[in-house]
């Protein structure tokens, strides 16, 4: 069944997204989205629950902001629960698609929040529309992963997680539903198979059937592959439906967070509703999840002039990232495009500035010398560099580097000293005399 829900038609108020953000500016936006996962599902079904699982990911740490996307040592993408997720190539392939389509123009973080409903309708459940203006962020940090629920966590534990985000209670019950489609590794689960409990004559969690205790034993066998992947949703894991709740009533939850919604009082009313097909206790669960899901995706969105729309080699995950020390860089120039007239850069003395001002400080950081900036083979002094940050804001559009405003953003973001030489030369830069 396919149900357009027609949420959040104008602004998602104080959030700054809206739903057809990219009308004007690139209608097709949300066609190409949806044609790249489509494609990338037919060959590999799996992505769907990554994409679905990445998003949240995503939303939970910085915000939706596309921060899950960005490669590199010690980003969020690089730790245990982001770096084997299925899909991040299928949000790269639609960026890419984008960036010919409309150059610059969408961001990533609202590639994957349309990429995560389209998964979910690819699975079966109810489609939704989907707010979209979302500006990507510039800080990625392995650190910050701490703030995602882990599976041996209590109620309260994930209620407290969720509630710093927003998120009651009911939102809890309805996303963890997201587990009616995917797959856990068997680490995640089987301290509950063996020496779990002295309560029950097989050493499981008596939370779980003890009918149930063989086949997941069968699954993840003591000492057996940690790797080894199990459906999340024991008869229906490729269908998004509420079977996931039927098997938390009947003790067949395979995470221990997941069966603890059936456990505890507070959560269990929440998930008997999506089991209630009728009444006036009875809750539709693909609905409650659109709505619930339109609500994750608004955490913590960057608008207006905040982070940026992503565009290092017209992926998502391209962003190489220097992290300075929150201290005092001053600001002396500016490193914009690729040129091949310079040689003899000083890479490691240069990397400060130019992650300030170009995101692919390490892999573009080729020509330059450290007092003549170079665009498109053309030197620049340090007074003109400046004067055409204040004219323009960013630099050439089509150049791979990203604009300086986001250098700009992005040094005020980690409160970074940045030191502006007034001029009032400003129209020699845009008659473009450089
Ligand atoms: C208390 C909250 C949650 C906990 C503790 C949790 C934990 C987990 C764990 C341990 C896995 C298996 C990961 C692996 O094997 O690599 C998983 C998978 C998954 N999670 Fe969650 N999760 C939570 C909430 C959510 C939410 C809110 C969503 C989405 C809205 C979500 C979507 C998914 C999906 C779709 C999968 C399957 C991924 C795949 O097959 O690749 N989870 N989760």
């Amino acid at each position: 069944m396919f149900l357009l829900l027609g949420l959040a038609n104008t602004f998602v108020h104080g959030q700054g997204t809206r739903v057809g953000f990219y009308s004007r500016t690139c209608p097709r936006a949300e066609v190409i989205v949806r044609s790249t996962v489509e494609s990338h599902f037919r060959s590999n079904p799996a992505i769907a629950p990554g994409i679905l699982r990445m998003h949240f990911h995503d939303c939970f740490v910085q915000g939706c902001d596309g921060s899950v996307l960005i490669d590199g040592p010690n980003t969020e993408k690089s730790t245990v629960p982001n770096s084997g997720i299925p899909g991040y190539a299928a949000i790269d392939a639609a960026k890419t698609q984008l960036e010919s389509a409309c150059p610059g123009v969408v961001s990533c973080a609202d590639i994957l929040a349309l990429a995560a409903r389209d998964a979910v309708v690819l699975t079966k459940g109810f489609s939704w529309q989907v707010p979209t203006g979302r500006r990507d962020g510039r800080v990625s940090l392995a650190a910050d992963v701490s703030s995602l629920p882990t599976p041996t966590e209590s109620i309260e534990a994930q209620e407290q997680k969720f509630s710093i985000k927003g998120l009651n209670t009911q939102d809890l019950v309805t996303l963890v539903g997201a587990h009616t489609i995917g797959t856990t590794a068997c680490r995640f689960f089987s301290n509950r198979l063996y020496n779990f409990s002295t309560t029950t004559a097989s050493g499981a969690d008596p939370t779980i059937n003890p009918s149930f205790v063989p086949t997941l034993r069968a699954l993840c066998p003591q000492n057996g592959d940690g790797a080894r992947l199990v459906d999340l949703d024991t008869g229906s894991a490729g269908r998004f439906d509420t079977t996931f709740f039927t098997n938390l009533r009947n003790g067949r939850g395979v995470l221990q967070s997941d069966q603890l919604l059936w456990t505890d009082p507070s959560t269990r009313t929440i998930a008997e509703r999506f089991l209630r097909v009728r009444g006036a206790q009875s809750l539709n669960f693909n609905v409650e999840f659109a709505k619930s899901m339109v609500k994750m995706s608004n955490i913590g969105v960057k608008s207006g002039t905040q982070g940026e729309i992503r565009r290092v080699r017209f992926s998502c995950g391209g962003l190489t990232m220097t992290l300075l020390p929150p201290s005092t860089i001053l600001l002396k120039g500016a490193y914009v495009g690729t040129s091949s007239v310079c040689t003899g850069c000083n890479q490691a003395a240069e990397t400060t500035e130019h992650a300030l001002l170009c995101c692919e400080a390490v892999d573009e950081l080729v020509c330059c010398n450290r007092n003549a900036w170079v665009f498109e083979g053309k030197s620049l002094s340090f007074e003109q560099i400046l004067i055409a940050v204040k004219a323009l804001g960013c630099f050439d559009p089509a150049s791979e580097c990203l604009a300086i405003r986001s250098g700009m953003a992005f040094a005020t973001e980690l409160g970074l000293r940045v030191e502006e030489i007034e001029s009032d030369s400003v129209n020699a830069v845009n008659d473009n005399e450089f």
